[in-house]
């Protein structure tokens, strides 16, 4: 069985409920709109949030309507945020195809993002989630500025370790702490219970990150995302902040000057992964991704032994394993 089969088992039937009801919630009357949500519904992606969603929910105990709420709200808002940070990045390939405004340009994209996070906030609080909704609400402020904390840094390219973990906590961790608070606080009452959740989801959201910034350095994509597009695109990640703290000044000044260049050379941009490399740069982001996997495991510890609780486990992992 594959791994993620394997995280997803105590839940399996759930996960069906929730794709089927994901689906018919973003239906509308034929059209543009409509030909363009089908478009990106066809392509799922790994679905991590909807599964931490409802394995937080049954660790504390048992999911309900709340939690496929909390389960539809996130992925909403997620796809969202990716179809604007492909506009945001100016990145054509998502999940291996065309992302949405390679096909149909930025003005509809921005839009298509905006419909799918108000479709999120119209079926949350027509269900009265409002505790939910303050969580989500939350998020989404720190989402953006994180993305906006991001590009403030790849024009000035000052960027310490301290910043990096602030801007990927609030761009992605956040979202994915979200997850995990609201899956646990629609079916407990517990408070202690969803705060160790959250904490483990902020945990396991810094540690997505890293992984998903590690991918840019990879020789080919079989993540359905261009590669080595970060550094062309300025953007600062931990090990190249590594490397630019622990090379020669000759070094750095070329690495600087590679990021600089608008028009960057393939060739060039892959003497700095060299560098990168050569200097430990990806070695250290996996360290720092294994010391905040110990944390993560330690919480999730705390809780009574359970087939979700396994699940969990291994799905703080594969955080790291994973291949896309
Ligand atoms: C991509 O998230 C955005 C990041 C926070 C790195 P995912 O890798 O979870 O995207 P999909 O939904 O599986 O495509
Ligand atoms: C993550 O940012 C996306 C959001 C948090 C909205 P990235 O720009 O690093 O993610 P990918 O690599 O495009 O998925
Ligand atoms: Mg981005
Ligand atoms: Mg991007």
């Amino acid at each position: 069985m594959s791994t993620i089969k394997k995280i997803k088992a105590p839940i399996s039937d759930e996960i069906a409920q929730f794709n089927k009801e994901f689906i018919s919630n973003i239906k509308t009357e034929k059209g543009l709109l409509d030909k363009i949500l089908r478009y990106i519904i066809k392509k799922k992606g790994k679905q991590i949030r909807p599964i931490l969603v409802l394995l937080s929910a049954k660790l504390v105990g048992k999911i309900s309507e709340r939690t496929f709420t909390a389960a539809t709200l996130i992925e909403l808002l997620h796809t969202a945020t990716l179809v604007h940070d492909d506009v945001v990045d100016n990145s054509n390939i998502r999940r291996g195809f065309f992302s949405v405004n390679a096909l149909w340009k930025n003005k509809i994209a921005v839009l298509i993002g905006d419909f799918l996070l108000a479709k999120g906030l119209d079926i949350s609080v027509k269900k009265k989630e409002f505790r939910i909704l303050e969580i989500v609400s939350e998020t989404v402020q720190q989402m953006s500025k994180g993305e906006l904390l991001q590009i403030q840094k790849s024009r000035s390219l000052e960027i310490s370790e301290k910043i990096y973990f602030e801007i990927i906590s609030k761009k992605t961790a956040s979202l994915i702490s979200a997850c995990c608070e609201c899956g646990a606080l629609s079916s407990t009452k517990n408070e202690k219970d969803i705060i160790m959740l959250r904490n483990y989801g902020e945990l396991i959201g810094l540690i997505f990150q890293i992984k998903d910034d590690l991918f840019d350095f990879e020789k080919t994509s079989i993540v359905g995302k261009p590669v080595a597009f970060d550094i062309k695109d300025r953007k600062m990640t931990l090990p190249l902040i590594y490397t630019l703290n622990h090379c020669s000044e000759k070094e750095k000044k070329f690495i600087i000057r590679t990021i600089k260049k608008s028009s960057n050379i393939h060739k060039e941009v892959l003497e700095v992964i060299e560098i990168v490399k050569n200097h430990g740069g990806i070695k250290y982001a996996k360290s720092k991704m294994e010391e905040l996997r110990l944390k993560a495991i330690d919480i999730i510890n705390k809780f009574d032994d359970s087939e979700t609780k396994n699940s969990l486990i291994e799905l703080t992992n594969y955080m790291i394993t994973r291949k896309k």
